[in-house]
């Protein structure tokens, strides 16, 4: 069998032309009878069915939404859904109507080799996904064991086809023979798992068992969960796909396909442990849920699930004994800014069979009663454990002090507050006494990292305190709302800047770009940067602007990547990104540039980022300083410090353009 690769991709320059004429209302609007709404438009959703329209679409903001199905996108995810178009089939569609010439490049033979594996991966899966799926509802063999199976489990015809479930014969290799005869390639075949070679013949791996396949956001398939239809204590329960080019374990989650409109519209994600407790909870109808298949979260999973919500709630199985290491390793899901609930399900039950004991009415309710705050949950866990012991109870006083004065991201300072009541009430504490507590957390810190600058040693991360929890502290006291300026807003600043004004002009005697002032600065703005997103768009802006091609926000915009479209929405959305009119002040610079605001920000903005990145090399000498033997060393440590010294006042007093030049 031969497949059909793309050798040529689409040039950058003609999907910039392609994007620059987007224009959604006339693109949906040629799908979707629209009528004007204000600034937006309003329209009978396409994607689900009903007679009084909540499907929207906003120019300004360029997407779509549907607050019905919680369908949502831009133009190009939207011809994509509509269409069921690849990403390529989408602009050729859309390069047609716009009358655009397409002009075709060769793939560098790197890419080209990357992309036929993955293709292939793919291509597999997807045959075998058909062939147990076939194999499960209309062979014999498939009705009467896997069909049967799942019939006995509860699971209905339309759940089995929704989720394409299958199964695997029990002979040694009846897929295998089937997939090569086709032409599929064995290499292949053995790097997705579905075949292993034994005793030098190619051997079917998950014979006789009923096949879960994994999909990813767009619905294909990664790989399969096999489950073993007999208690077998030699053998494992389930067998998963091995990691490959396709399949990355901990950057999935079981079931985000089927879950994320609901998601969306429900703002809330639950999160249970196995593919059958997905499966269950959706055909009751609780759609918003996924599956950790069994390990604990890894931060790429967090991240999944906040792009599409930032309330998790984990259902957590009967048994109980996993609890424990799961809170743990929780901490870092607050950190990520998620609201973490847990539902503890009752004993001897998961998801699943509880579901289908007691109903869906009945166990909505349930999570609903039951749901507890994580944070909260471990302060009531720890109170029981202290029982009457008052020396642990101050501990525990102050433990949760320490842990609420961590929370200090701007937009969870409301819920910080709402801690300190709830805690003080289960406490039983005085309100201010716990406010009062928190704060000395924070100054303490604070001092702790004044003392260290002082003896110029680097700050220990677990005592660095943000300007924000600075702020938060202040806000505390006096009730004031406060203006913060932090790192990544800074960074995604840049992000902004660049898109908006990108390709505007700079000065006036050279004719440079923003985009060349702050490409020709020597900082590397990409490694400056911690936020992986703003890594991830300023790398791809970098290099087509290397090219030649500067970007506008659309090609962000409409990016293939829904990580980077998604975000690149956000940043130039986020008005809380502009600068803080702290750090105006700061820098002098109005004066200098006149009513041109957005030379103003870059140059703010650059600074910024390259002070931050001052202060840390200066920090890092001052280490190397403390540790040098030699006298010459010494010397040039103190050389370096006072040219970098040199370089943060210039900065600071908001001249550092002339300098950087
Ligand atoms: P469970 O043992 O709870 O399985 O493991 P389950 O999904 O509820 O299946 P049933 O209801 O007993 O049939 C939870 C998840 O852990 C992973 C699977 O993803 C499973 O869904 N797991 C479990 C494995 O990967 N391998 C195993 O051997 C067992
Ligand atoms: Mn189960």
């Amino acid at each position: 069998m031969q497949f059909a690769f793309p050798k040529t991709v689409i040039a950058q320059h003609t999907i910039q032309q392609i994007l620059s004429r987007i224009d959604i209302v006339e693109i949906v609007g040629s799908f979707v009878k629209l009528k004007k709404r204000g600034t937006n438009y309003l329209g009978l959703c396409p994607f689900h069915n009903e007679k009084s329209p909540s499907f929207t679409v906003s120019p300004s903001k360029e997407i779509y939404k549907c607050f019905g199905c919680g369908a949502s996108g831009n133009t190009i995810s939207f011809i994509m859904e509509h269409e069921k178009y690849s990403y390529v089939e989408a602009l050729r569609w859309l390069a047609q109507k716009y009358n655009v010439e397409i002009e075709e490049k060769e793939v560098s033979a790197e890419v080209k080799q990357q992309q036929q594996l993955a293709d292939s991966l793919f291509i597999i899966n997807n045959f075998a996904r058909e062939y147990f799926s076939h194999n499960l509802l209309e062979s014999e063999e498939g009705q009467n064991v896997g069909l049967a199976y799942f019939e006995e489990r509860g699971f209905t015809k339309e759940t089995i086809q929704k989720f394409q479930l299958g199964y695997c014969s029990n002979e040694r290799d009846t897929f295998a023979r089937t997939a090569l005869s086709k032409g599929y390639n064995l290499d292949y075949l053995q790097k997705t798992g579905l075949v292993a070679i034994r005793n030098e013949q190619p051997a079917d791996n998950y014979r006789g068992r009923v096949i879960f396949p994994i999909h990813n956001q767009s619905g294909k398939v990664l790989g399969f969960g096999a489950r073993i239809l007999v208690k077998n204590d030699r053998a494992p329960k389930y067998i998963n796909s091995p990691e490959n080019e396709i399949y990355v374990k901990h950057k999935v989650l079981y079931g985000t396909y089927f879950a994320r409109h609901s998601i969306d519209r429900l703002n809330e994600c639950l999160l249970v442990e196995g593919y059958t407790d997905v499966i269950s909870l959706h055909q009751a109808g609780i759609e918003n849920v996924v599956a950790s298949s069994g390990t604990s979260l890894t931060v790429d999973q967090l991240r999944l699930i906040k792009k599409y919500t930032n309330n998790l709630t984990i259902l957590f199985d009967g048994d109980n004994a996993g609890v424990k290491a799961a809170l743990r390793g929780l901490d870092m899901a607050v950190e990520e800014g998620l609201n973490v609930k847990l539902v503890l399900i009752p004993d001897k039950e998961d998801p699943d069979s509880y579901v289908q004991k007691i109903g869906a009415p009945a166990f909505r309710q349930f999570v609903a009663d039951n749901k507890q705050d994580f944070v909260l949950f471990k302060l009531q866990t720890s109170m029981q454990e202290a029982g009457n012991d008052s020396t642990r109870k101050s501990q525990l006083v102050n433990e949760i002090a320490e842990t609420i004065s961590k929370i200090d991201k701007v937009e969870d300072f409301t819920r910080q507050q709402d801690y300190i009541r709830q805690c003080s009430q289960l406490l039983k504490i005085d309100e201010q006494g716990l406010i009062m507590l928190v704060n000395k957390f924070i100054r303490e810190r604070l001092q702790k990292r004044e003392q260290q600058l002082a003896r110029n040693a680097p700050p220990d991360d677990d005592n660095a305190l943000s300007d924000e929890a600075i702020a938060a502290m202040e806000a505390m006291e006096t009730g004031v709302e406060v203006v913060f300026s932090t790192d990544e807003k800074q960074e995604k600043e840049l992000v902004k800047i660049l898109l908006r004004f990108g390709d505007m002009q700079f000065s006036e005697e050279d004719h440079n770009t923003v985009a060349d002032y702050v490409f020709h600065l020597p900082y590397d703005f990409e490694s400056l940067a911690d936020s992986e997103i703003v890594k991830k768009i300023l790398r791809e802006y970098k290099s087509l602007y290397d090219g030649g091609n500067t970007p506008d926000r659309k090609w962000f915009l409409y990016h293939q990547d829904p990580d980077i479209s998604k975000n690149t929405a956000l940043i130039l959305e986020d008005k809380e990104a502009d600068l803080s009119v702290n750090w105006k002040e700061r820098f002098e610079i109005d004066t200098v540039y006149g009513d041109n605001a957005y030379l103003k920000d870059t140059i703010s903005t650059t600074n910024y980022l390259i002070l931050r990145k001052i202060k840390k090399l200066i920090l890092e000498n001052q280490q190397e300083m403390e540790k040098a033997d030699t006298f010459d060393v010494q010397m040039k440590c103190i050389e370096v410090h006072q040219h970098l010294k040199q370089l943060e006042m210039e900065l600071t007093q908001g001249i550092g353009t002339v300098i950087f030049r």
